[in-house]
C-alpha cells in the first residue's frame, strides 16, 4: 500500500467517518480483530482498516436486530415516520460530509455524490408518508354474524445485502420501508464502500433509533461475505432478505433462502436497451443517452447498455453523441468540473476492456475513447476507463448479452420497430428500457412490449422514490419505492371473527 488519504480533515463533522460495525448499539471491531484495507479507487490511497466480520458476528447482529423488534414494531406509526423525517433532515444538513464520504470511497464525482445523499434521503421522506397508509380492509363474509378484517404487521427481522454503485440510496431504499414498517435490520455493507452505510449508522445512533433496531455489519469479499450471506439467509430470526447485486449472487441466495423459505425482493443485473427510433428529437435522445449510460460511470444496473440506432438517423447521431461524449472530463472525483470517476475497481476496467476488444475484433470501430486511461493506484493499475462510442457495432458480441457496468456506449442500427422490439426482448434480464419517439401510438405500443419492470419514453431518468423500482425476468422480483415498496417488508394478516 503505497499511501494513505486522511478522510476525516475532507469533513467537517469528523465523526461520521467510522471504521467499525454497528451492532445493538455498539461500534464494534471483528470479533476475531481481522481487518481489511479499503482503498479511495481514484488514488488507490488507503482510507481506512476495515473490520473483516466473521459469520457468528453476524449472528449476534441477527439476535440484536430480534429483541429490538417487539419494541420498535408497537411503536406508533407516527413515532417511525418521526424518526426518518428526522434521519431525512440529518442527511440533508450533512450532504456534504456524506457526499465527501461516497466520493473517495466509490469513486462517483462529488456533485454526483451529493446528488445521491438526496436521492438516498428521499427514501426517508417518502416511506415516512407510506408508513402512516399501511391501511387494512374489512371484507364481507358470506357466513352470517362474521366479520373479516385484514391488517399489515411487520414482516420482523430484515436483511439488507446492499452494493457498491450506490452506497447510501440503496441502502436508504430498503432501510426507509422496513423501518416504516416497523421491521429491524441486519444491513450487509458492500466490502468496497462500508463508510457511507457506517455514516448512516452514525445518524440512526444520533437521532436516538434504540440499540438493535439498525445493524450494520462490514467484512471484505471472500470466505467471510459467503458466510454472511449465507447466516442472513439460513437464521431462522431473519423474515425477510432484500438484496440488490447480481443476478448470479441472486440466484444463490434464493437458494440458500429456501431452507427457511424467506421473503424475498432481489434488483438485479439488467441489460437496458436504449432505442432512437427515426422520429426522435435527437438533442434529447443525445441527452437521455449521457444521462443514463454515464451516470456512476456506466455503473448502474439500470443504464444503456445496449443502443439501439435507427439507420436512417444513425450516424447523425453517432457524431452528436460523439461530440457531447468527449466533452466529459474523467478524473478525481474530488476535482472540480469531473463527470466521470474511476471505476469501482480494476476488475471493472478489465470488464469494459474485454468488450471493447470483443466488439472491435468483430467489426466494430471506436468513435471515441476505448481505453484505459493511465493513472497510477497501489498496484500500479489504473481504475479510469476513458467515455466511449463504438459504432457498427454487429449483433452478436459481449455487450449485447452482458451488462458492461462501464463508460461504453455501443451503437447498433436497427430498420424495423418490431425487429428492434424482438432484439430489445431477447435477453434473459428485463429491469429498465428506454426509447425515444414522438410518436404517441408508438410510446404506447413500444413501452406495453418492451419486457421489462420500467420504462423511459424521450427520457434517461427514471429514479425517484415515488416510483416502483425493479424488474421482470431475470432482473428479479418485488418493488422497492412506489405505492407498493413498503408492502415487501409486510405481512397481511387476517383476523376472522365470529359469533357477532
Ligand atoms: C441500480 O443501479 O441498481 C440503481 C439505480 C437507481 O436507483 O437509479
Amino acid at each position: 500500500m503505497s499511501q494513505t488519504q486522511d478522510l476525516a480533515v475532507l469533513l467537517s463533522d469528523s465523526d461520521l467517518f467510522r471504521s467499525q460495525g454497528y451492532i445493538n448499539g455498539q461500534w464494534v471491531s471483528a470479533s476475531d480483530g481481522a481487518t481489511f484495507p479499503l482503498t479511495n479507487p481514484a488514488t488507490g490511497a488507503k482510507l481506512a482498516d476495515m473490520p473483516h466480520m466473521p459469520r457468528t458476528q453476524v449472528a449476534e447482529a441477527i439476535d440484536a436486530a430480534k429483541a429490538a423488534l417487539p419494541s420498535w414494531s408497537a411503536l406508533t406509526a407516527y413515532q417511525r415516520s418521526a424518526y426518518l423525517l428526522k434521519l431525512h433532515a440529518l442527511m440533508e444538513q450533512h450532504v456534504n460530509d456524506l457526499g465527501t464520504i461516497l466520493c473517495v470511497e466509490n469513486g462517483k464525482p462529488l456533485a454526483e455524490a451529493k446528488g445521491e445523499i438526496a436521492y438516498g434521503a428521499s427514501f426517508m421522506q417518502w416511506n415516512a408518508a407510506e408508513g402512516l397508509r399501511t391501511y387494512g380492509q374489512t371484507i364481507p363474509s358470506p357466513y352470517p354474524g362474521t366479520r373479516n378484517i385484514v391488517i399489515k404487521q411487520p414482516i420482523g427481522v430484515c436483511g439488507l445485502i446492499t452494493p457498491w454503485n450506490f452506497p447510501n440510496a440503496m441502502i436508504t431504499r430498503k432501510m426507509a420501508p422496513a423501518l416504516a414498517a416497523g421491521c429491524t435490520v441486519v444491513i450487509k455493507a458492500p466490502a468496497e464502500t462500508p463508510l457511507s452505510a457506517l455514516a448512516m449508522a452514525v445518524l440512526c445512533e444520533r437521532i436516538g433509533i434504540p440499540a438493535g433496531v439498525v445493524n450494520v455489519v462490514v467484512m471484505d469479499k471472500g470466505e467471510k461475505e459467503a458466510a454472511a450471506g449465507l447466516e442472513l439467509c439460513e437464521n431462522p430470526k431473519v423474515s425477510k432478505i432484500s438484496f440488490t447485486g447480481s443476478t448470479s449472487v441472486g440466484r444463490l441466495l434464493m437458494k440458500q433462502s429456501s431452507s427457511t423459505l424467506k421473503k424475498l425482493s432481489f434488483e438485479l443485473g439488467g441489460n437496458a436497451a436504449f432505442i432512437i427510433f427515426d422520429d426522435a428529437d435527437l438533442e434529447t435522445a443525445v441527452k437521455g443517452v449521457i444521462a443514463s449510460k454515464f451516470r456512476a460511470a456506466g455503473q448502474t444496473c439500470v443504464c444503456a447498455n445496449r443502443i439501439f440506432v435507427h439507420s436512417k438517423i444513425y450516424n447523425e447521431f453517432a457524431s452528436l453523441l460523439a461530440e457531447k461524449v468527449k466533452e466529459l472530463k474523467v478524473g478525481n472525483g474530488m476535482d472540480e468540473g469531473v463527470l466521470i470517476g474511476p471505476l469501482v475497481n480494476v476488475r471493472g476496467v478489465e470488464k469494459v476492456e474485454r468488450h471493447v476488444q470483443d466488439a472491435v475484433s468483430k467489426g466494430a470501430k471506436i468513435l471515441v475513447g476505448g481505453s484505459r486511461i493511465k493513472s497510477e493506484n497501489a498496484e500500479g493499475e489504473s481504475c479510469f476507463f476513458q467515455p466511449t462510442v463504438l459504432v457498427d457495432v454487429p449483433k452478436e458480441c459481449y455487450v449485447a448479452s452482458e451488462e458492461t457496468f462501464g463508460p461504453l456506449a455501443p451503437l447498433f442500427k436497427f430498420d424495423d420497430e418490431d425487429d428492434v422490439v424482438n432484439r430489445a426482448n431477447s435477453s434473459e434480464v428485463g429491469l429498465a428500457g428506454y426509447f425515444f419517439t414522438k410518436d404517441l401510438a408508438r410510446s404506447n405500443r413500444v413501452a406495453e412490449r418492451l419486457e421489462v419492470g420500467m420504462v423511459g419514453v424521450n427520457t434517461g431518468v427514471i429514479a425517484q422514490a415515488c416510483i416502483p423500482f425493479g424488474g421482470v425476468k431475470q432482473s428479479g422480483f418485488g418493488r422497492e419505492g412506489g405505492p407498493g415498496g413498503i408492502n415487501e417488508f409486510q405481512i397481511e394478516k387476517l383476523i376472522t371473527i365470529g359469533g357477532i
